[in-house]
């Protein structure tokens, strides 16, 4: 048998962005022993990448903001498929979280008064909601709670991926990992594992993600068998970068917008204000009639809160239908301009901003506009859990933030990711503390053990056989075109085709060189995580027979009141993936009231 270093934990965290790290203050601040896995170096996570803010009714900049108002427009974002109680939780905690986060250290914008600066995003018009630090929020947070997390002493494993959870029967006891340095393999045993190990677009191939992002906790978790949920929801963010080649998806900040962006096609028309795309307003039921929808559309321009904030799923498919009618950019997007508020006010607000263009493009956005497309940003679907503990329906597994399903619905509102992570990283580390010292330790399956290390080092013992690489760039090309903003049942079919497929010659896969930092390697380990939530994004975007938040079936247009009764749910039966149907949870009273009071 191959030999594994080993660790013990009284709760291990994997993934060390906000909500990994949120989740080990908890455990740690509790007295428990806490070992945190990080597949990247600290502080390099996804969440640098929700630039412009983080949601939180505080109220500073209008009156009449309140937990009740993010409540309803997080749902209506969602399309009403988000789970209710894991929303009121949400909208409730998150003020908290900020100010927790304020006295931890971050240094947010202010007020003339010297409260936290807030401004608006899409979906929570008319209420100036996000905390920010110009357009680096995510990385404030993440600084923060690094710094934070580490006075309190974990004992952190960096550049080292976990490949499998390990269980004792029904439950969860721990997980297997290897160190990309070295090769070796490390078994990690703990009375609860927290997965926190962000989302997953590196299947696509335009992503503001970096290469981490390939789904492993939700991969892991399936494998395992805990149950997915919402997995045909992937976000279009409607901004990024679409020029120069080698930039291309990269983040454009929704900030941009909030500070007063405009987006223009090649006429030079503000197309968000053409009503072809009320169409869209109207299914995202921000108006009952089109001729409400119109009114809003207009009373907005009065309000100073533009149809460019109209929430992510509209916006981007405007912008994919204004580049399909050719009204697009030279480089096939369209423009987003900001220079109208001039240099000094564009440097103080959104500074990297101002850098990314300047270095990357050649583009000085104070004097011209950007070029931008919809870029694959988030995933809302993800490990379903119960709302109070964050306990998934694996025993002894956890899972907060974007991993985990249920909060986001159908679309998420920009800005909730970043309390997201704050609200649920703190639940789930409680929620691991509490169950941690209910049970006395497992012993993992030895079996297991060897067989993971058996699949993970066949590429390399293989005389010959696939080359990871190609596989991955096959399945990026596959789903951009198949399982992008507008999907068909002929287009989907054809990619699940195509998915199944690549699973299949991912059997036998063949990488050149050794164990030590070999990224070969790497890849084909990585690419079995992308290929089976491909396929599950995939079959539950065929199943879904209606367009509603980020799923747009354009051979199903409309919204379906049957299907917006429902949620899919992943599960592993043998070796398939089996799609259920699962009544939405039920909404209480209290809650029915105030979406009826605040409709
Ligand atoms: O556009 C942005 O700054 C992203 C924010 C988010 O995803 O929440």
């Amino acid at each position: 048998m191959e030999a594994y270093r080993e660790h013990a934990f009284d709760v291990l965290i994997v993934g060390a962005g906000g909500a990994g790290l949120r989740a080990a203050i908890s455990v740690m601040e509790a007295g428990l022993s806490c070992g945190i896995v990080c597949k990247s170096l600290l502080g390099k996570a996804h969440t640098v990448m929700a630039e412009g803010g983080a949601a939180a009714a505080l109220g500073n900049m209008n009156d009449g903001d309140s937990w009740e108002w993010h409540f309803v427009h997080t749902m209506k974002g969602g399309g009403y498929l988000n789970n209710p109680l894991i929303v009121e939780i949400y909208a409730k905690e998150a003020p908290e979280r900020v100010r927790e986060l304020e006295e931890y250290g971050a240094v947010f914008d202010r007020t003339p008064e010297g409260l936290i600066a807030q401004r608006t995003f899409g979906g929570h018009v008319p209420f100036k909601r996000l905390a920010h630090v110009g357009d680096r929020t995510g990385l404030e947070i993440i600084r923060t709670l690094q710094d934070k997390a580490v006075s309190l002493k974990p004992k952190i494993f960096m550049e080292m991926t976990v490949i499998r959870l390990l269980k004792d029967g029904g439950r969860v006891v721990g997980a297997l990992a290897y160190d990309r340095h070295t090769g070796e393999f490390i078994v990690f045993h703990a009375r609860a594992v927290v997965l926190a190990t962000g989302g997953w677009g590196r299947m696509y191939k335009f992503t503001s993600n970096s290469w981490e992002s390939t789904g492993d906790g939700a991969a892991m978790a399936f494998e395992a068998g805990a149950e997915l949920i919402d997995m045909e929801m992937v976000q279009f963010h409607p901004t990024g970068m679409v020029w120069p080649p080698g930039v291309r998806g990269i983040l454009v900040t929704e900030g941009v917008r909030a500070e007063g962006g405009f987006l223009r096609n090649s006429k030079g028309e503000r197309f968000m204000f053409n009503p072809e795309y009320m169409t869209d307003v109207y299914r995202g039921k921000f108006a009952e009639t089109e001729e409400e929808a119109l009114a809003w559309l207009s009373d907005s321009r009065k309000h100073r809160s533009p149809p460019e904030l109209l929430p992510r799923d509209v916006v981007a498919r405007a912008i994919y239908k204004e580049v399909r009618a050719g009204r697009g950019s030279p480089h096939g997007g369209v423009f987003l301009d900001v220079s109208h508020r001039g240099e000094e006010y564009i440097k103080r607000k959104l500074p990297s901003m101002y850098e990314q263009f300047r270095a990357l493009g050649d583009i000085d956005i104070t004097k011209e506009p950007m070029e931008i497309y919809p870029t694959i940003h988030y995933t809302m679907g993800g490990i379903r859990v119960e709302p109070e503990t964050c306990a998934s329906s694996l025993p002894g597994l956890f899972a907060a933030g974007e991993c985990a399903g249920g909060l986001h619905g159908a679309n998420r509102l920009g800005g909730n990711s970043l309390t997201d992570i704050l609200v649920f990283g703190k639940r789930a580390g409680d929620g691991a503390v509490q169950y941690a010292q209910s049970v006395s330790g497992g012993k993992a399956s030895a079996e297991e053990i060897e067989e993971e290390m058996a699949t993970m080092l066949a590429p390399l013992n293989a005389a010959s056989g696939e080359n990871p690489y190609v596989l991955a760039q096959e399945l990026q090309e596959a789903m951009q075109k198949g399982a992008m903003i507008e999907r068909t049942e002929a287009g989907l079919l054809e990619c699940l085709d195509k998915v199944m497929e690549l699973q299949k010659r991912a059997k036998s896969l063949r990488v050149e060189g050794d164990r030590c930092y070999n990224p070969g390697w790497h890849t084909a380990r990585d690419l079995q995580f992308t290929l089976r939530i491909s396929e599950i994004i995939v079959r539950c975007a065929l199943e879904r027979k209606e367009s509603r938040g980020a799923q747009w079936r354009s051979d199903y247009p409309g919204l379906s009141e049957e299907w917006g009764k429902k949620n899919l749910v992943a599960v592993k039966e043998g070796d398939s993936v089996k799609i259920m149907e699962r009544p939405l949870p039920e909404m209480p009273p209290h809650l029915k009231a105030i979406m009826e009071e605040k409709k």
